[in-house]
């Protein structure tokens, strides 16, 4: 089959293009930390309020010296907040929403998850810089989405 010169070119571009195209996805992937969603974990929105866990959201210690966050994304507030946890220590989110789909972003790091009604999102996290971080949900969830802001502290663990 004769495949003319510029054929063959453009081709060979396009092929070249797409694996940079898929090296992008996997570099990004694997230097950002992201993940696909995580397990598949059901909630009843309507009854958050009256669940064990995210009735009353909070922050735990496990016996490991990891954290465990549960917490309410809900028009228009986080619930704890602010949430406090230690540095350099892992800390595994757990969230879920009691109305519509929000976000949970912490900002200037890499922690960024959906809030979806009906589902637990969960991810773990090590912050290693002690301060105050903004959550910010980033996901358009209703007129006083813009003021959906809640508190992060990192504290330094105690020598
Ligand atoms: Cu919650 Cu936007």
């Amino acid at each position: 089959m004769n495949v003319d010169l510029y054929e063959r070119i453009w081709m060979w571009l396009a092929g070249a293009l797409i694996l940079v195209f898929l090296g992008v996805i996997v570099s990004t992937a694997a230097m950002g930390a992201i993940q696909p969603p995580s397990h598949v974990e059901t909630i009843d929105p309507t009854t958050v309020a009256a669940h064990p866990e995210f009735g009353e959201p909070a922050v735990k210690t496990n016996a490991d010296g990891s954290v465990t966050v549960s917490a309410v994304a809900a028009m228009f507030s986080f619930t704890p907040d602010p949430i406090e946890v230690p540095a350099g220590r892992k800390v595994t989110f757990r969230l879920t929403s009691s109305d519509v789909i929000h976000g949970f972003q912490v900002v200037g790091t890499n922690a960024n998850a959906m809030v979806v009604p009906g589902y637990v999102s969960q991810f773990s996290v090590t912050f290693d810089t002690p301060g105050e971080y903004v959550i910010a949900c980033n996901e358009y969830c209703g007129t006083m989405h813009h003021a959906m802001v809640g508190k992060l502290i990192v504290k330094r663990e105690q020598p």
